[in-house]
């Protein structure tokens, strides 16, 4: 019953793991899939080891979290030991990577399709450094661009996940299906915002501006998933601020063939999938739905 796939590409449930969140390694990542999560998206990682900003990255505020982490990650290589334990029988298994030209982006792809099922391009952190994360996906050119040189590269879906923080993030997402992309994902972090010390007179990140996930950030994804649903013909995933089986619901009403979890993780642990799960599958009895599929997309006329 719950059941549902992006580019043939089969998911027993509409839960995955969002990048960023308990995503380093396999185990973790092996710990996220047995608590109920038909998939994981890993950590966004680049071709070289990259350290990220210093502490403090992460900051609670109302609604949500700000953070700053700043794409630290091993590179490519190390994190290719870790992909390839993660258990994929039955589970979906998507590499996020990050870099600043197509190249980059090309030879990433050339080093994970083998260990993954999808690949998801990060061109929207708001919190990179030059020339990486949302200064590409906030550009149509640079989005074209990149995700055509994935798309050439790779043997298995590509999705480009998308920032909210765009005037118009339809017209970047015609781009990247124009360009190629099999699937998108929406939403990155919102912003930049800020959180100041009073105590100290100062911003509390290291990098002092973040992204925003978190509660707040529903209303934001959520309307972004249902222009973007009219706009393209790709399956969407939706991501920002799901805590519950009425979110979830939302999110696939509004046009979303499955959905991301990140911040709630934090705050309500690893149960929240299995505890989704089971509440899901009880409102689509109580209200007569068969599958997702036919689930998807009906709040629009
Ligand atoms: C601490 C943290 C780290 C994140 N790292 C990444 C990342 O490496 N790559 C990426 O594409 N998104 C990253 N994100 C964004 C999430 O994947 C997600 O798009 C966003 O947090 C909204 O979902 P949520 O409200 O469920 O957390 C990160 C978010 C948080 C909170």
């Amino acid at each position: 019953m719950l059941t549902t796939d992006i580019c043939e590409v089969e998911f027993r449930n509409p839960l995955m793991l969002a990048a960023g969140i308990m995503g380093s390694n396999a185990s973790s990542m092996n710990w996220i899939l047995k608590s109920g999560a038909a998939g994981v998206v890993s950590k966004s990682f680049s071709l070289n080891p990259h350290p990220g900003y210093v502490n403090p990255t992460t900051v609670a505020v109302d609604g949500g979290i700000i953070n700053a982490i700043g794409l630290s990650n091993p590179g490519v290589w190390n994190f290719k030991e870790e992909l390839a334990k993660i258990n994929r029988r039955g589970n979906v298994v998507i590499a996020s990577i990050y870099g600043a030209t197509p190249d980059e982006f090309a030879a990433l792809v050339g080093e994970v399709q083998g260990l993954v099922d999808m690949i998801e391009l990060n061109i929207s952190c708001p919190h990179a450094m030059d020339g990486y994360g949302a200064s590409i996906g906030q550009s149509c050119d640079l989005s074209h661009t990149i995700v055509s040189a994935a798309k050439d590269a790779s043997d298995v879906p590509i999705i480009a996940k998308l920032t909210p923080n765009v005037t118009d993030i339809c017209e970047i997402a015609v781009t990247c299906e124009d360009a190629g992309a099999d699937a998108l994902s929406l939403i990155n972090t919102l912003g930049p915002g800020m959180k100041i010390n009073i105590d100290v007179a100062k911003p509390v990140l290291s990098n002092r501006f973040g992204g925003m996930s978190g509660k707040a950030i529903k209303p934001i994804a959520v309307s972004n998933v249902y222009s973007v649903f009219e706009a393209v013909d790709i399956p969407l995933i939706g991501v920002g601020g799901i805590y519950s089986f009425e979110d979830v619901v939302e999110f696939i009403f509004a046009g979303a063939r499955a959905v991301q979890i990140g911040t709630a993780i934090m705050d309500e642990g690893v149960e929240v999938f299995s505890k989704i799960n089971q509440d899901l599958e009880k409102f689509m009895i109580e209200k007569g739905y068969d599958s997702i599929d036919e689930m998807v997309g009906i709040a629009h006329d």
